[in-house]
């Protein structure tokens, strides 16, 4: 979380208000940026979004050099004061930070004891207050020494005319334009300025002059290292007519199945896959965090419904402090839309030193996950702008789907193009008249079982993410065992049943909660009887497909209903308060 840029070269302040607006889905708190021009820093902080900061900015279409960042707050609250970027006692050094320093507390008694003052409450102030006067790659590396935990640093000072860096578990990467020099927590940044970039490793650290970079690595020695192209195609942005990205990207899940059928069906994607059936395992785990451990809960039934294994799914901020069976014959799958969410990284890292194989499924080929993975299954989805996932997560589900159907020796191609041709996404005014009913409740309830049971998790997530309602989900049948009792006269319970064998389980579980006041709506692609339709006050009918594809089926009807709940209430579906798309802090 937190964004970092740095740029040098014309437009200075645009460029790197530009950049900021990419890296916004990192954190929204706050936003600063720092210009040196003439041996002199300019300096503009807001609290809120970019647009703010833009509006306070002075353009300038000048030649400079310069620093931005912009906040999910960790430490401290969102202030003026803690936004960054920090600087040193006497002001001569600026940096932008992203990541958690873990000793600050005790740098900065140490620092408080020689009388240094500190005007915030920040972790990343204490790095700037270890700098001073003119900057030096010996500075940056008596820095990283002193500093334990996750970084990734852009810092600048009035005596150079070079952009310090320093990066460990915090995504940087570095880029080289034909007239400027660019360092960013996203390659998205470089776009029209740069055709190729560096990732910075873990450890590194370097100076960036205009048109050239020093990268050092931990054992101080230089590195040369092989610029990667930038992949134009994959950050083209934009709304596309539409009021917000999370629509648009809900609407896009189509194009990712299309991308994935057609990338899946080639050779050089199918002896991915085929890779991985090479794998000598008897025991597999799903990790990931939110969205994407949903979408590990749906890979496991897949596994258990067509590969006769031990299968496992657990959320990645767990899974490293469980005792269990983690060994060579162990097959761990990472799922990760971004690629940097820093608990799946560190349950990466922890299933590697057991000895496990690694696969990751992500969005972002570049990505941390993506790299150190044994084998990585991309999703095609393209740029995940909105905060809450959504084509993620069906891209996620399909490529679980095909992996199983590899791994158990079964044609997998032909269920995903169904499901592309009838993926349907429900009736507008339906969906919106029963999202104004739901805007006025502090409370939802959904209910499932099997596959249902998740793809309610999933619905309900986003209904929390975005709208702020206190949703709640259970498997049908634990209703009886406690939860009911949270049901009074009006609560609304929404019923998911898309399995034919569990169908009337379900819907039976749902007049118990009738009998008791609940208002039922009903999400199925079963038969609704005139009886069945009598009892729920909403019913939504999606197309039939297979059923482990039915969760992707539901989902993307469910999301847009979440969407419209959080456009009937003012609240913004893209940036959802307290949140950030890119977990980078544990
Ligand atoms: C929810 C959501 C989050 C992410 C989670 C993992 O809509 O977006 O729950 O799914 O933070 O992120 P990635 O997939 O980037 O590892």
């Amino acid at each position: 979380m937190c964004g970092i840029i740095g740029y040098i070269g014309n437009n200075v302040e645009q460029k790197l208000l530009k950049g900021l607006e990419k890296l916004e889905y990192r954190g929204y708190d706050s936003a600063g940026l720092c210009v040196l021009r003439h041996g002199n820093f300019y300096v503009e902080k807001s609290k809120g979004s970019v647009e703010k900061l833009r509006e306070k900015t002075c353009v300038k279409s000048e030649f400079g050099l310069g620093i931005a960042h912009t906040r999910w707050a960790t430490h401290g609250k969102i202030t003026i004061e803690n936004a960054h970027p920090h600087f040193s006692s006497k002001g001569e050094v600026a940096l932008v930070h992203n990541g958690i320093i873990e000793n600050f507390e005790e740098l900065k008694s140490a620092l408080e004891e020689k009388g240094v003052y500190f005007y915030g409450e920040t972790d990343s102030e204490v790095a700037a207050k270890l700098l001073s006067g003119r900057l030096s790659l010996k500075k940056i590396q008596n820095l990283v020494k002193k500093i334990k935990g996750t970084y990734a640093f852009a810092i600048i000072s009035k005596k150079n005319n070079s952009i310090y860096f320093a990066k460990n578990k915090s995504p940087l990467y570095v880029a080289i334009g034909k007239d400027c020099s660019m360092i960013a927590s996203d390659p998205s940044c470089f776009v029209g300025a740069c055709d190729s970039f560096y990732p910075v490793d873990d450890g590194e650290y370097g100076k960036l002059d205009l048109k050239k970079v020093v990268f050092i690595d931990k054992h101080d020695k230089v590195v040369l290292k092989k610029s990667k192209k930038l992949d134009i195609d994959y950050f083209v942005d934009g709304k596309n007519g539409y009021e917000h990205f999370m629509l648009k990207e809900i609407y896009e899940s189509k194009n990712v199945l299309g991308n994935i059928i057609q990338n899946y069906s080639s050779p050089l994607y199918k002896k991915l896959l085929e890779k991985v059936t090479e794998i000598d395992f008897n025991r597999v785990y799903f990790v990931g965090c939110g969205t994407a451990y949903h979408a590990g809960l749906i890979g496991q039934r897949y596994f258990m419904n067509n590969i006769k294994k031990d299968v496992f799914c657990e959320r990645a901020s767990e899974f490293s402090y469980q005792n269990r069976i983690l060994d060579q014959k162990s097959l761990c799958v990472f799922i990760s839309q971004s690629g940097e969410t820093i608990d799946t990284i560190a349950s990466l890292d922890y299933a590697k030193r057991c000895g496990a194989k690694i696969v990751s499924i992500t969005n972002v080929s570049y990505s941390t996950i993506a790299c150190k993975a044994d084998i990585n299954l991309p999703i095609f989805a393209g740029p995940e702008i909105a905060v809450a996932s959504t084509k993620a997560f069906v891209g996620q589900c399909a490529v679980l789907f095909l992996l199983s159907k590899v791994l158990s020796g079964q044609n997998y191609i032909d269920d995903l193009v169904s499901l592309k041709e009838d993926l349907d996404f429900g009736d507008d005014e339906k969906l919106k008249r029963f999202a104004k009913k739901l805007a006025s409740e502090d409370k939802v309830l959904f209910i499932g079982r099997g596959f249902d049971y998740i793809t309610s998790l999933e619905a309900s997530l986003k209904l929390k993410e975005i709208s702020y309602i206190n949703s709640i989900v259970e498997p049908s049948g634990e209703l009886k065992h406690g939860p009911i009792a949270l049901v009074e006269e009006g609560t609304i319970l929404v019923v998911l049943a898309t399995e034919s064998e569990l169908f009337i389980k379900t819907i039976n579980n749902a007049y118990e909660t009738k009998s008791r006041g609940a208002k039922l709506c009903l999400v199925t692609n079963q038969i609704v009887t005139e009886t069945i339709q009598k009892e729920f006050d909403y019913v939504f009918k999606v197309k039939n497909t297979t059923s482990e594809l039915m969760p992707v089926q539901t989902i993307v009807l469910l999301q847009k209903l979440a969407y419209y709940v959080a456009v009937t209430k003012k609240t913004n579906p893209d940036k959802p308060r307290n949140l950030a798309k890119s977990v980078t802090v544990e």
